[in-house]
This record gives C-alpha cells, sequence and structure tokens, in this order.
C-alpha cells in the first residue's frame, strides 16, 4: 500500500518560510494533481515527500511507515521533472536499465524489467536509439520508463510536460492517464496547465503561498469554490468577479438571495463571481433583473465556443462565453443575463459565502 499522509509540515530555507503548516492524505492509487501560482511550494512539496529536502516540522507518512528522517532512496518515490535529464551517451535501453544495474540486478532481470516497460510506453523500436535521436515526447516516455522499472511506491511528477510543444501534450498527458491506470499507482503531478489538473486529477490540491487552499475532486473545486482564490483559480477564462457595490450602483439588486450559513446574511457580500458559460447575451438594451447592459469590446473565437468580452458601465470588462452561432459585433449593445442560480457570493476575506438566488 502507498498512501501517503502528510501532517504539519513546514519547510523553511533559512529565514524563508516556503511551506507553512500543509496537512494532507492521499491514498493508495490516487492521482492526486498539485496547482497553484509560481513560487506557492509545489516542487518543494514534491521534493519534501520525495526525500530531496530535510523536513523543517511535521511528518510524511507512506504505506504508514514514518518516513520524515529516510533518505531519498531509502522511501522509495520515483520523481519525474520537466527537464528529462538522460544520459546523452546511452541508448534507451541503457538509460532505463540504469537504475536497475547499480542496484545490483542481475542482467536478466534488468532485461525482463526494460522490456515490460517499454511495452507499456510503447518505446520498444527505440531502444537502441540515442536520446538525441528521440522526440521530446520519446525523451519524456524514456525519464518515465527509468522510473517504471524501479516499481516505485508512488511516482511524483513535476510539471513533465511543460516542455513539450502543445499537439505532444495533448498526447502525453492521455499517455499518463493510461499509466495510471495500467501501473495502478499513487501519483502526485503538478502542472499548470488547467485541462491537464482536470482531466487528470482524482483529486486538486490549489496551493497559495506554502498553504492548501482547498482539495477536492475537479469538478466540485469547479462549481463550489470555497474561496475567491481557488474560484478563480480555477477555471480558464477566469471567473469573473463584480464588486458588490458595483452591481447595486448599475441597479441590480440581489435581495432576493436568502443566506444558507448562519451568520451570513446579504449584508456580508462583499463581491459576486459568475463563470463565462453561466450567462447568456442578447443584442440591444434590455435592462432587468439579473441582466447587465453593455458593449462589445473585444470576442475570441475559438471554433468550438466564442468569449465576448463587454465592456459594462460602472462594472468593467465582464466575459461571456456563447455558442459559435451566436455572432455579435465589435461595438455592439448587449445585454447579459445572468443565471442567479450560478452566482457565487464572497466576503470581504474571501471566503465562499453560500446563499441561494432568487429567479
Ligand atoms: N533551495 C532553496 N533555497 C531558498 N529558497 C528556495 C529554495 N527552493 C525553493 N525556494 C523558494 O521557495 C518558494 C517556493 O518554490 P517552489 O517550491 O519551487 O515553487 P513552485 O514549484 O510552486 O513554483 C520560492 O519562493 C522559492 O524561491
Ligand atoms: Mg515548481
Amino acid at each position: 500500500m502507498s498512501e501517503i499522509s502528510i501532517k504539519g509540515l513546514h519547510k523553511a530555507f533559512g529565514a524563508v518560510h516556503v511551506i507553512k503548516g500543509v496537512d494532507l492524505d492521499i491514498a493508495d492509487k490516487e492521482f492526486v494533481v498539485f496547482v497553484g501560482p509560481s513560487g506557492c511550494g509545489k516542487s518543494t512539496m514534491l521534493r519534501l515527500i520525495a526525500g530531496l529536502e530535510e523536513v523543517s516540522e511535521g511528518s510524511i507518512a507512506l504505506g504508514g511507515e514514518d518516513v520524515t528522517s529516510l533518505t531519498a532512496p531509502e522511501r522509495g518515490l520515483a520523481m519525474v521533472f520537466q527537464s528529462y535529464a538522460l544520459y546523452p551517451h546511452k541508448t534507451v535501453r541503457e538509460n532505463m536499465a540504469f537504475p536497475l544495474k547499480v542496484a545490483g540486478l542481475p542482467s536478466a532481470e534488468v532485461a525482463a524489467a526494460v522490456e515490460r516497460a517499454a511495452a507499456i510506453l510503447q518505446l520498444e523500436a527505440l531502444l537502441d536509439r540515442k536520446p538525441k535521436e528521440l522526440s521530446g515526447g520519446q525523451r519524456q516516455r524514456v525519464a518515465i520508463g527509468r522510473c517504471i522499472v524501479r516499481e516505485p511506491k508512488a511516482f511524483l511528477f513535476d510539471e513533465p510536460l511543460s516542455n513539450l510543444d502543445a499537439a505532444l501534450r495533448v498526447e502525453m498527458r492521455v499517455q499518463i492517464a493510461r499509466l495510471h491506470k495500467q501501473l495502478a499507482a499513487t501519483m502526485i503531478y503538478v502542472t499548470h496547465d488547467q485541462i491537464e489538473a482536470m482531466t487528470l486529477a482524482d483529486r486538486i490540491v490549489v496551493f497559495s503561498e506554502g498553504r492548501i487552499e482547498q482539495i477536492g475532486a475537479p469538478l466540485a473545486l469547479y462549481e463550489n469554490p470555497s474561496n475567491l482564490f481557488v474560484a478563480t483559480f480555477i477555471g480558464s477564462p477566469k471567473m469573473n468577479v463584480i464588486a458588490g457595490a458595483d452591481l447595486a450602483s448599475a441597479g441590480i439588486s440581489f435581495t432576493g438571495k436568502r443566506p444558507m450559513v448562519e451568520g451570513a446574511d446579504a449584508g456580508s457580500i462583499h463581491s459576486y463571481g459568475i463563470r463565462p458559460e453561466h450567462m447568456s447575451l442578447k443584442t440591444g438594451d434590455t435592462p432587468g433583473k439579473n441582466r447587465l447592459v453593455g458593449e462589445i469590446a473585444i470576442f475570441e473565437k475559438l471554433g468550438g465556443d466564442s468569449f465576448y468580452h463587454v465592456d459594462v458601465e460602472g462594472i468593467g470588462t465582464v466575459v461571456a462565453r456563447t455558442l459559435p452561432t451566436e455572432t455579435f459585433e465589435e461595438g455592439e449593445r448587449v445585454t447579459l443575463s445572468l443565471e442567479p442560480q450560478h452566482l457565487h457570493a464572497f466576503d470581504d476575506a474571501g471566503r465562499t459565502l453560500t446563499y441561494r438566488a432568487e429567479d
């Protein structure tokens, strides 16, 4: 069993406090994705789990065993980085065999392990090539193969696909999803790619400044973010955020909302959030309840859907998503209808207030 249990984890580099109290339980065979802004501590978390950095405070357990004071080789985890770090003068076969040779395994066993990993990663035809004769995606597969042969307790991936071009990323993303199913191994995966996070994760962990903001299944985070940070971090384009007072000045009232959490009342709402797909667009000025009127500033037509950036007086730019069949012109006056059941409300500390909106 390879469950990972992290308790009260802190890490400081000298005076710089980077990880500020992380508690996290990862189940055996789970695929957990870490996301968060650059510098929030994702790589440091992986390095602490792998045993490549010393813990300042707290504990890490693997499969029920406290490994906090064990070295990286003793923990038996595999880490895959953005840079492949393959040996340039060794063939694919030799690169993949290397960790097992170093460990002193008999050569028949090494050969069998390499064949197995090559089959999983579809590298059989490339075993005698050198890294320079491979594409970026193939090199990254070799780097993963070098991990697979060791049968690690868990895989730690640190933005493994960020050096690849867009088409290869998509292909490798699907490969990693299949790999997870095939190996049934615990995986932690760091990415800044929204689609990778949403599609690969059993659960996403959102980090900010060395702390966990929220943990949950991808759609749970998307639909029920527990704060403004998560609400605007998950989803692309971002959730629109509108200050409560600005909405009031635009002649819109949400006084019909009834609080569903004790102690919260409509007066504590500081801002509202609404995702681009939860609004509809119509030509012309037709103000009314749950509506905003504005002018099309720019649009982005992606084929499958379109994004219209609408300048609303007193509020700013609001982005709405439409079907490609709905077309509007730049400068056109339009009315945005907000779906009240999809409005998010936040207090002045950015915490989500749970309200039920009135149609
Ligand atoms: N060895 C180190 N010495 C000092 N500061 C470090 C060291 N490693 C990371 N940091 C700092 O820790 C913070 C988090 O870094 P990192 O974990 O790499 O972030 P992320 O992977 O989320 O972008 C950054 O401010 C970084 O400068
Ligand atoms: Mg990093």
